[in-house]
């Protein structure tokens, strides 16, 4: 049985100078979680926010902070993004030599563990993490950007995922290059969580962007 579906704008695709202002809006617009994207400029050519920010950012939503990072190292970092108000603490398999210690790490602190994975990493990578994990999350786009096509092949890594989490309680989230015209697809396959950056931020209309993602994905599924 899945997950209620949740959807997760990503505020990699709000305007930065008015940062709390953004999440704030989203947040009424009918957010689940507030998807926030980490980026060092090592593991991935691009740089965005640390800490601070989230700590910043923290008194302007109750909703969840869904904390991706795409950082490498991430173990030195782990218990700064808890201390700033992150709930959910996704790390990459690829970011180091020790996922085990990782999610370890962010279940110690209290926090919900996800582990994600690249377009190119087989699912088998996440298969003996799996009951230390409270989210997978399935990339669509390589990471580093939001605005990129997704990557068709992530709809049948989302159906792998889905059937390998079995009846375990895991949410399985999806992040990059989601539109309207492609949710229900991830949907359909698998995903209960929807990560979505441009479709939200660029609609003008968050209230509306959210909702006819949040529906197309409930008609694909139940559809299925
Ligand atoms: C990409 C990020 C995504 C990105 C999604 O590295 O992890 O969260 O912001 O943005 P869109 O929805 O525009 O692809
Ligand atoms: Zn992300």
């Amino acid at each position: 049985m899945a997950a209620a579906l949740k959807i997760a704008p990503s505020i990699l695709a709000a305007d930065f100078a008015r940062l709390g202002e953004e999440v704030r809006a989203v947040d009424a617009a009918g957010a689940d979680y507030i998807h926030i994207d980490v980026m060092d400029g090592h593991f991935v050519p691009n740089i965005t926010l640390g800490p601070h920010v989230v700590k910043a950012l923290r008194p302007h939503s109750t909703k969840p902070f869904d904390v991706h990072l795409m950082i490498q190292p991430a173990d030195p970092y782990i218990e700064a993004f808890a201390a700033a108000g992150s709930d959910i603490i996704t790390v990459h398999v690829e970011a180091g030599p020790h996922l085990d210690r990782s999610l370890q790490l962010i279940r110690a602190l209290g926090r919900k563990a996800g582990v994600t994975m690249n377009p190119a990493t087989s699912p088998a990578a996440i298969e003996y993490v799996l009951d230390q994990v409270d989210l997978v999350l399935v990339m669509s786009v390589n990471p580093g950007f939001g605005g990129q096509k997704l990557i068709p092949a992530a709809v049948d890594k989302i159906r792998r995922v889905r059937a390998m989490i079995g009846e375990r309680p895991i949410e399985l989230e999806v992040d990059g290059g989601i539109t309207p015209e492609n949710v229900g697809a991830v949907a359909a396959a698998g995903a209960d969580v929807i990560v979505a950056g441009s479709a939200i931020f660029a609609s003008g209309d968050y209230p509306s962007a959210i909702a006819d993602l949040r529906r197309r994905a409930h008609a694909a599924r139940a559809s299925v």
